[in-house]
């Protein structure tokens, strides 16, 4: 086009022919000057994600289909689409394309779960320094992960992509997991923005919280992240929090986010469109996911008619342009499409291997690696790298566990795993014909299947030990239920007696392999068998993993980021959480009016601060496995420590010793019982941990633990402050928060505060309840 005449068109549209400034790093102001209202409202709502009609990809995101999302690009003013793809397990985008016969799979990674199991910060970051090599060079701008959701419930469908109950050890993990991301000059979006602790409508239920619970667990671990990451973006979650829209809730996503941790990203929503835009514009919500015309009409309209002020919208608008620049789209980065993905699935396999957790070993592991194994269950073959749902990485393979142990010497019962195969053969054929219940929740079927006592007893006879692979699969979308989920269901329980039964009448061996995504109940059954090893769901390397801890070749060193109850009612939140998903699709919610349903259109957290371990230490409930667990192939012993007060708290060291005959890695977690001085605490918190480098039998580490007064304040709602009261504070260096090996104390002799705003107001009475320590 003539330059005269683009300049009249230009006119015609209202748009200064002298206010078109391309977009540079130094320039925003310039570039948002020149804005008009619609641009301004199309930057602020993402567009339309890539439509394939008669065979062509179009729509903003065509560049990398699969994408879950992007932003859209004013091209007038050189400012590019940007790419969102989501997490947390790996970059999700589709393998395949037309046209081509290039594949683009991605690395599926261990969950988060299974990442906070390894309480090694360094390890996180270097596994997502792999995924985010992913991330630039498949052309994505942005890894919509981590999920750090708290673990209120073990039955939160999605649970596996988050890391703990404790808001610390989330916290560190997320800015691990951050820090590795954006050394690749990509962004991460942590997720979801807050208290999305359940699936069951996730969309609208109200999640009603004191303050308190929200500033010293919900929002706690955001709080770490934010403040030693720097995350390009946070996304707001779906849900209600005390009566409104997290991303409508301007105490959440500005006076606490941005005013008080001095937050300079940008927030988006999670992928749905509500009616209110305008209030979540208004709130510091800058963009709109996944985006569509009619939220940009009412920007414009809002702005129009005076309800929403022009400088809010320039406000969002700014932090776009500034989240933009950053972008590898701005940089035109050349993206190869080629990750190597050969090194990545090496980097899976050992973070997965440093990561399991071993909860029993009643002398049988390691094993030599040359035994004759029967393996029992579905999983086995079916093996569980991840969960559904948007967190599902669409990757190349998955290893199972039978070419797992095949690959590390084994002998397999291939007549039993064989049997597996063709039943899982039948079981997907199945699904292929009618689909699963909840296809989008789980891809199998029919459950686990039976096998004769009598022929387990020929197997006993015929092997040198048996291991049997618990799978369960969760995701997004539902929460898991409490019988045949969290609970065995009766086909487990009998292969696990039966199997029991049949090898220990031969003297021999029984492992169990937990290929598991959330939490399930191990009291009734764990002394039935020798071992049970706990790889969560371990990405696409994960069986190898397993192999390499059942062979001794890696040594676990890995610890609950959660306490696995006896009961599933032990926990208080159970109290307030839609366990039966049964239940919740009677009551007829989603169909039409009527009666707001507990714990499906709220949920009241009665349990308050009492998350987890918190509780159980507390209240001196006893528990199947506590939080910080985790067995070695060695033992360690922990010298006396040394706490030193510093000008902003205390400085703690203490020496870890390798008494046993094998070389491992040991995690000392640091809790702190905190004078109460008129607030009722917790007995123990995490307030740090270390991991030692691996100790040689008899080698020694010390291990330095920094802790500030802030990071021991507890948060008085009286005084909307965060108070840290004079006094002694005990500090206990543990190798789980039930088995504390050695303590210290650590004077606080003058009180310190730090004053907040008054937020989160409740209109409703919650009933919290009280536990006071034992
Ligand atoms: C999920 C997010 C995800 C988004 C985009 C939503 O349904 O809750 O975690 O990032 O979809 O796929």
């Amino acid at each position: 086009m003539k330059k005269s005449i683009m300049i009249a068109a230009l006119l015609l549209t209202g748009v200064s022919a002298l206010a078109q400034p391309q977009l540079r790093k130094d320039n925003i102001d310039e570039v948002l000057a020149a804005m008009t209202l619609e641009e301004k409202a199309t930057l602020l709502v993402g567009g339309a994600r890539a439509q394939i009609v008669n065979g062509v990809t179009s729509g903003v995101a065509a560049q990398v289909p699969g994408a879950a999302g992007n932003t859209r690009p004013i091209e007038r003013l050189g400012i590019p689409g940007t790419v969102l793809a989501d997490g947390p397990a790996g970059l999700r985008i589709q393998p395949t394309r037309q046209g081509t016969s290039q594949t683009f799979y991605c690395t599926g990674f261990p969950v988060g779960t299974l990442l906070a199991s390894s309480w090694d910060t360094a390890l996180v970051e270097q596994v997502t320094t792999a995924m985010g090599e992913e991330v630039h060079e498949y052309g994505v701008d942005v890894l919509l992960a981590p999920g750090m959701n708290i673990h209120r419930n073990p039955l939160c469908g999605r649970n596996f992509e988050y890391f703990s109950e404790d808001p610390l050890l989330s916290g560190k993990m997320a800015a691990a997991y951050v820090r590795g991301i954006q050394k690749n000059d990509v962004g991460t979006s942590i997720k979801h923005y807050a208290v999305n602790n359940q699936e069951t409508n996730r969309n609208e239920d109200d999640a009603r919280v004191s303050e308190r619970a929200l500033r010293e667990i919900y929002l706690k671990n955001f709080e770490i992240a934010v403040k030693e990451s720097d995350p390009w973006t946070v996304m707001s979650s779906y849900n209600q929090l005390n009566g409104e829209y997290t991303q409508q809730k301007k105490d959440l996503l500005t006076t606490i986010l941005r005013d008080e941790w001095g937050y300079k990203g940008i927030v988006m929503t999670d992928w749905g469109s509500k009616a209110g835009t305008v209030k979540s514009a208004w709130s510091g919500n800058d963009l709109m996911e996944p985006g569509n015309e009619t939220e940009i009409q009412r920007i414009v309209a809002a702005v129009k008619d005076g309800s929403l002020d022009i400088q809010d919208v320039d406000r969002n608008v700014r932090n776009m342009l500034n989240y933009i620049v950053k972008t590898p789209s701005f940089a035109k980065y050349k993206y190869t499409n080629k990750p190597d993905l050969k090194a990545h699935a090496q980097v899976a396999r050992q973070a997965a291997g440093e990561s399991i957790v071993l909860l029993r070993n009643e002398g049988v592991l390691p094993l030599k690696g040359s035994e004759k194994v029967a393996l029992y269950g579905i999983s086995a073959l079916d093996f569980v790298a991840g969960g559904t749902g948007s967190g599902d990485v669409n990757k190349a393979y998955v290893v199972n566990m039978e070419e797992a142990m095949v690959g590390a010497g084994f002998q397999l019962d291939k007549t039993l795993s064989d049997y597996y195969k063709a039943y899982i053969a039948y079981d997907k054929a199945q699904t292929a014909i009618s689909g699963t219940v909840f296809s989008w929740f789980t891809s199998r079927k029919l459950g686990e299947i039976a096998i004769p006592a009598a022929a387990i007893a020929n197997e006993a006879k015929a092997n040198d030990v048996a291991v049997v692979v618990l799978g369960r699969n969760a995701g997004e979308g539902a929460d898991r239920k409490q019988i045949d989920d969290f609970e065995l269901t009766s086909v487990e329980r009998e292969l696990l007696r039966d199997v029991s039964t049949a090898y220990h009448a031969v003297g021999k061996k029984v492992v169990v392999v937990l290929n598991i995504g959330g939490v399930i109940e191990t009291n009734s059954w764990k002394n039935l068998v020798d071992a049970i090893v706990l790889p969560w769901s371990p990405g696409q390397e994960g069986a190898n993993a397993v192999a390499d801890v059942l062979t001794g070749k890696v040594n676990p060193s890995g610890k609950l980021p959660m306490t696995f109850p006896v009961n599933f009612m032990d926990h208080p939140s159970s109290a307030n959480f839609p366990y039966n998903y049964q239940q919740a699709q009677n009551s007829g919610w989603g169909w039409g009016p009527r009666q707001p349903q507990k714990d499906v259109d709220y949920t009241n957290y009665e349990e308050g601060i009492w998350v987890g371990y918190r509780f159980f230490n507390t209240a001196k409930v006893g528990v199947s496995y506590p939080f910080g667990f985790g067995l070695s192939y060695t033992s360690f012993a922990y010298s006396k420590p040394v706490v030193k007060a510093t000008a902003s708290g205390f400085e703690a060291s203490i020496t870890v010793t390798n008494t046993g005959k094998v070389a491992g890695k040991e995690v000392v977690e640091l809790y702190v019982t905190a004078p109460e001085a008129g607030l009722v605490k917790p007995a123990r918190e995490l307030k740090a941990f270390a991991k030692t480098r691996e100790l040689k039998p008899g080698e020694s580490q010390t291990l330095k633990l920094v802790v500030d007064n802030y990071g021991i304040a507890s948060f008085n709602d009286a005084n909307s402050a965060w108070e840290a009261p004079a006094g002694t504070y005990k500090v206990c260096f543990g190798a789980s928060v039930e088995d504390i090996r050695s303590t210290a104390d650590y004077k606080l002799g003058k009180a310190q505060s730090w004053k907040v705003n008054d937020l989160f107001e409740l209109n409703v009475p919650l009933n919290e309840i009280t536990v006071t320590r034992k």
